[in-house]
């Protein structure tokens, strides 16, 4: 990393905005654990540190703190909310639980006109707080530059570089945010907007370039936005040295297998081969109803299926990945809640003993950084707004044991739904839209007939990452049209039902 912004987690879910709203800057920024080596961090070479907010407070036992070195680093560093309060604590001043907490709203006065860091904004703007603990004394060369009506909200000590603040910039209900962020970035750390989707595909190709040599490579494609893009860089710097690979595992939706194929050959160019293995996948699964369980034969199997082609077309050494940043850091997160809750994707899903090297050329991008270096490498919008697919397919969407007959029920309600949100106009506007099949029967009835049959459920949700997401509001005659077709065109489905549900406290997919 060069000319970057290092963002130190202390378990805030804020963090990875933070990253997001840097980089929206145009200057690259990472996020690393709270407690990793100054040294490591000084190798980094960054322009400046960010130190997150995170649930703890600076007097429980136990609560993360990072090297007292990373104070003297010798580039500025802003403390945000428990940053602020810890860079308080380290350096010699005292806090204390808040006399009156504060959560929400507040309004910050700027007591001074010469902090570099509120440069430019009017004395009083609206902040977002979420704070319990409060400075009650600065450490020594601090000087308060803004205050809320209960607290200490803005401090710093420009001689040594070091700023702080205890409400959230990051967040949208601080309006004057990328301001203060920017003031930060640009005038305090002189960091240059570098960051771009041209010059990081300029850099990736070399770097992949000099890493494979004349080695070879095989790409798991899956005609998404991220494995489309990681290929296409690639592709960029070895040419006909990459094999990319699209394996049907049985468990894709409807047509899928036939339809894309043609589209990455023709329209990426793209030197693919498909394999048909739904077979030894749906062998692998019968039976099986816990959802890790699938996710993991399923990720193992595919590891078997490259290696198996890696072997006859070999030799080739590098597998090719289209891991995201957001995987990476939910992997490794301090306490961050989602790093257990499923096994996440590309990243958990190895086996141990591949004998494959990975190159994973998005690990540092969030996916709208994905469509926007798709866009630059000029990919048809038709890819580039797919809406996320997991790996795991309809396998993690058929609750309970996957079939032969529940993947083709599954299939056709799902292709109905994505005909109908597509024809609504909608496919582009949601993150995700996409139908499940429940383990259980009910009692309906159909022409007179009795029936027993099977329930759908439908998922749409609108997100910006995936990482939180609401439940979108189908128009009520769409979702009437969707259980119309569904119950009369699906075989063995009486009846469907919506999910209301926001991630948190539910999860996108239901598996
Ligand atoms: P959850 O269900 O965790 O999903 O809210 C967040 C996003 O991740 C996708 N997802 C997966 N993608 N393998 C993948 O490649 C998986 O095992 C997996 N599980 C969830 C999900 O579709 C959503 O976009």
């Amino acid at each position: 990393m060069h000319n970057g912004i290092v963002i130190l987690d202390f378990g805030s879910q804020y963090t990875q905005l933070i990253a997001r709203r840097i980089r929206e800057q145009n200057v690259f920024s990472a996020i690393v654990p709270f407690h990793t080596p100054a040294d490591e961090i000084r190798g980094m070479t960054p322009r400046g540190l960010i130190l997150s907010g995170g649930p703890s407070s600076v007097f429980e036992q136990g609560a993360p703190r990072c090297s007292p070195e990373v104070f003297r680093l010798g580039v500025p560093v802003l403390g945000l909310c428990y940053g602020l309060q810890l860079m308080a604590h380290e350096l010699g001043g005292r806090v204390r639980p808040a006399t009156r907490r504060e959560y929400g709203r507040a309004q910050l006065d700027i007591v001074t006109a010469e902090s570099a860091l509120l440069a430019g904004l009017p004395p009083a703007i609206p902040v977002w707080n979420s704070h319990g603990d409060e400075v009650q004394e600065l450490p020594q060369g601090f000087r308060t530059v803004g205050r809320t009506a209960n607290a200490v909200a803005a401090i710093e000590d420009a001689s040594r570089g070091l700023y702080a603040l205890q409400f959230h910039p990051e967040v949208h209900h601080t309006p004057d945010g990328p301001r203060i962020l920017r003031n930060f970035v640009f005038d305090i750390c002189k960091a240059c907007a570098d960051w771009t989707p041209a010059s990081f595909i300029t850099e990736t190709v070399k770097r992949v370039g000099e890493r494979v040599g004349d080695g070879h490579a095989v790409c798991a494609l899956s005609g998404g936005v991220d494995s489309s893009v990681a290929a296409t860089l690639v592709d960029q710097a070895i040419g006909a040295r990459l094999t990319c690979i699209f394996v049907d595992n049985g468990v894709l939706r409807k047509d899928e297998f036939k339809s894309i194929l043609p589209l990455l050959r023709e329209q990426l160019k793209l030197n693919v081969i498909g394999v048909e293995a739904s077979a030894r996948f749906l062998a692998k699964l019968a039976g099986v109803t816990d959802p890790e369980q699938k996710r993991r034969i399923i990720g193992n199997e595919f590891i078997r299926v490259f290696e198996e082609e890696a072997r006859r077309r070999g030799p080739i050494e590098y597998l090719v990945q289209g891991t995201l940043y957001p995987d990476v850091i939910e992997s490794v997160a301090v306490k961050g809640p989602s790093a257990t809750i499923k096994s996440h994707h590309n990243v958990g899903g190895l086996p141990a003993d591949m004998n494959l090297e990975l190159i994973e050329p998005l690990r540092d991008l969030f996916k709208d950084e994905v469509r926007r270096v798709g866009r630059e490498l000029g990919l048809p919008e038709r890819i580039l707004k797919r809406q996320p697919f997991p790996g795991p397919g309809l396998a993690i969407r058929i609750l309970g044991e996957v079939t032969a007959e529940r993947l083709e029920i599954l299939r056709e309600a799902d292709a109905v739904l994505l005909d109908e949100i597509r024809r609504e106009g909608l496919y582009d506007k949601v993150w995700q839209s996409f139908a499940l099949l429940l383990p259980i029967r009910s009692v309906g009835v159909m022409g007179d007939q009795r029936t027993y049959a099977y329930t759908i459920a439908i998922r749409c949700v609108t997100s910006e990452d995936g990482m939180t997401a609401d439940w979108a509001p189908l128009p009520h005659e769409l979702l009437g049209r969707l259980s119309n077709r569904i119950v009369n065109e699906v075989r063995g489905v009486n009846r469907v039902v919506y999910d209301i549900s926001s991630k948190p406290p539910s999860t996108i997919e239901w598996e």
